[in-house]
């Protein structure tokens, strides 16, 4: 009996201790609570003030996208109206440009030659004969054979071009593509006498489709030569004067179709 009471009384003793520890472990999970609140209160502020800021980010992104393209927009623009110039003074020129643009382009884009190098090559060709604008129109369109001392103001052209261009900032070598695009691999070439690497290699896809698109047109001093006698050219000095991979290049998309300046 005595033990039996005694059970009660540690019974009692115990229930009242495990009051106790409950309303330790109530404190407890009140506290926890607490602490859980404050956290996401805290995390919630930070979400809204990252949502901010991307939103932020987000707006300075597209304002600076749209930076970029205003300022292609007014290179485009910029390269364009130069190339309207020199084609406004020199008519049997008219064309040209586009033309030797539009074969370059395609001879490097052949070649698997980066993007970079490309637009290189399109850019100072939409505007390789600017220069022009300093020789006098009767030269230019004079329809016989010129003179010595004609031809010598013609071979200026390039470094005239590489004066004009040279300050203007584009994000590809336009300046030196254009002075060299009447060099030859030999040296024979003009204004500097240049030799093989001492090309570029943008320079050396536009001196392949400047003198294909030149001997296959109309010009004031001949007729048309063709397109077949321009590829004969380019096969024929493949190597001595043209860059073999260029001249292949060059080649390959006229008689397999791929190219044609009718397209
Ligand atoms: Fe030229």
């Amino acid at each position: 009996m005595a033990d039996e009471s005694k059970s009660k009384e540690e019974l009692i003793s115990e229930l009242n201790h495990l009051r106790g520890q409950l309303g330790e472990l109530d404190d407890t999970y009140r506290d926890l609570e607490k602490q859980m609140r404050d956290q996401t209160e805290e995390l919630s502020k930070i979400n809204d003030a990252m949502a901010t800021e991307v939103i932020k980010r987000k707006k300075l992104q597209e304002e600076f996208r749209l930076g970029c393209e205003k300022l292609q927009r007014v290179l485009n623009e910029t390269i364009s109206a130069l190339s309207y110039a020199v084609e406004k003074r020199d008519p049997y020129t008219a064309g040209h440009q586009a033309r030797v643009t539009k074969l370059a382009g395609a001879i490097a884009e052949h070649m698997n030659l980066s993007e970079q190098v490309i637009m290189g090559v399109k850019t100072a060709a939409t505007v390789h004969d600017i220069g022009k604008i300093n020789i006098p129109a009767e030269i230019l369109s004079k329809p016989s054979e010129l003179t010595k001392i004609e031809y010598s103001m013609i071979t200026v052209h390039p470094q005239i071009g590489y004066e004009i261009l040279k300050n203007i900032e584009f994000p590809w070598p336009v300046s030196t593509i254009v002075l060299q695009h009447h060099e030859r691999l030999n040296g024979s070439g003009y204004p500097q006498g240049l030799q093989d690497d001492q090309i570029i290699l943008e320079a050396r896809i536009l001196i392949v489709a400047d003198v294909v698109e030149a001997m296959a047109s109309h010009r004031p001093y001949r007729p048309a030569l063709g397109i077949n006698m321009a590829l004969e050219e380019i096969e024929k000095k493949r190597g001595i004067l043209y860059d073999p991979a260029v001249a292949d290049a060059c080649i390959h998309i006229f008689r397999t179709g791929k190219f044609s300046f009718e397209q």
